[in-house]
Parts: C-alpha cells; structure tokens; sequence
C-alpha cells in the first residue's frame, strides 16, 4: 500500500514544533486532494490517522432542535409580562419590555408535549418597527437534554417570515456551544398579541 506509507511517514517528524504539524498538515492536504478518489475505501483509517498526527483534537458536531414556543400576553395567566414602558411610547412600542417564561412544546399546539422553558426579556429595540432584542434562556425539561439550556442573545424582527437569531452559550451538553436559532412564527393573533412560534435551532458543539 504505498498511499499509506506515504501518510505514515509524516509521524517521523518532531511532534512538538509548529513547523512540523503544519507541514505535515500541508502534506496530508496534499495528499487528501491529490488520493481522495484512491482512499475511499479506507477513509475511516486515514482520518483517524489525521487526527492523532496532528493533534487535531475537536471535532464539531452540529445538533438540530425543533420545538414550539408559546408567547401568551393576554388573559388570566399570561407568559409574558410588561416590565417596563417609557413614558410617551412611539406607535411601534419602542422602549417597551417584557419579561417571559414561555412554554416550548413539541407540536404546535399549546396542549402538546412540555419540553423546555424560554425565560428571559424581550423588548422593543426600534423606533419604526417591532423589532425585538431577545436575551433568553432556552432551558429543556425532555429527554437527553432534560436540565440543559442554550442562550440566546438576538435580534427578532418579529413581522418578517424567518428570524435568525445567535446562540451564544450553553449549560449541561451545551456547554461552550455555538449556533443559530430560526424562528418563524406559525401563529398570531393581533388582537391580543399571542403568538405561537416555530423553532428550528442548530447547536455546534465540540467534541
Ligand atoms: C428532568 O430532570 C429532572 C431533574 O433531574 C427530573 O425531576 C425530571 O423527572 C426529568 N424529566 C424527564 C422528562 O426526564
């Protein structure tokens, strides 16, 4: 197998200077370019390989979650509750806060399966429209990652069809965690202001 020799060689050179891992990082760039098509059938090898000659110690893995979440600002027991309000408020509600601990479920519906909590303050962040600064907590109260909470800190236009919003940490799994969250909101009633919104979010850990 003279691929694999050749890839062995590089563990010849001294592990511990930079010089050398770059080189050999060069040289099994080199050779996963010039011998993708040849090592195909070896592939699991190669890159274990890889890893342990050049120290490359995380590998990231990307988890997708997908929940509901529940704003309820009108009635008897509502989730979301004013906070703080200026004095001469614009039409858009600028300068308006609310403070959440809003259910996530599974479907779509109210009543369906718990599986997590967002808690935190959303408030109105522009003077012409209702774009929201969100600085929640998505804590999950379900299965593998039951005790678990991503953060969030974003911006949530609230009127266009998908919001992106940065995950900027993580408890528990997600611990140290990267990501996004898409939100799109599937329900929405204008006349008390509770919607139901949908969530697909990527979370990218390091292993
Ligand atoms: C989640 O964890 C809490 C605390 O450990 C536990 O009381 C609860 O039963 C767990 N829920 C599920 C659905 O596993």
């Amino acid at each position: 197998m003279p691929l694999y020799s050749t890839i062995f060689s590089c563990q010849w050179l001294p592990k511990n200077s930079m010089a050398s891992s770059s080189l050999n990082y060069s040289l099994l760039a080199v050779h996963l370019v010039l011998f993708s098509t040849l090592i195909k059938h070896s592939f699991g090898t190669f890159y274990e390989e890889m890893a342990e000659g050049i120290a490359l110690k995380s590998m990231d893995s990307t988890i997708h979650l997908h929940f509901y979440f529940h704003d309820i600002v009108s009635g008897k027991h509502p989730t979301a509750v004013k906070i703080a309000q200026p004095q001469d408020t614009p039409p858009s509600g600028f300068g308006t806060a609310f403070m959440m601990d809003d259910p996530l479920t599974e479907g779509p519906e109210p009543t369906s399966k718990l599986v997590g909590k967002a808690q935190g303050i959303y408030a109105i962040a522009s003077q012409s429209l209702v774009e929201l600064l969100m600085v929640v907590n998505y804590e999950f109260v379900e299965g593998k990652y039951n005790g678990s909470s991503i953060s969030i800190l974003g911006r949530n236009p609230v009127f266009d069809d998908t919001r992106e919003m940065p995950i900027v940490g993580g408890s528990g799994l997600f611990r140290l965690a990267r990501g996004y969250a898409l939100a799109h909101t599937v329900w929405f009633d204008p006349n008390t202001g509770d919607a139901t919104v949908e969530y697909n979010v990527y979370v990218m850990l390091s292993s």
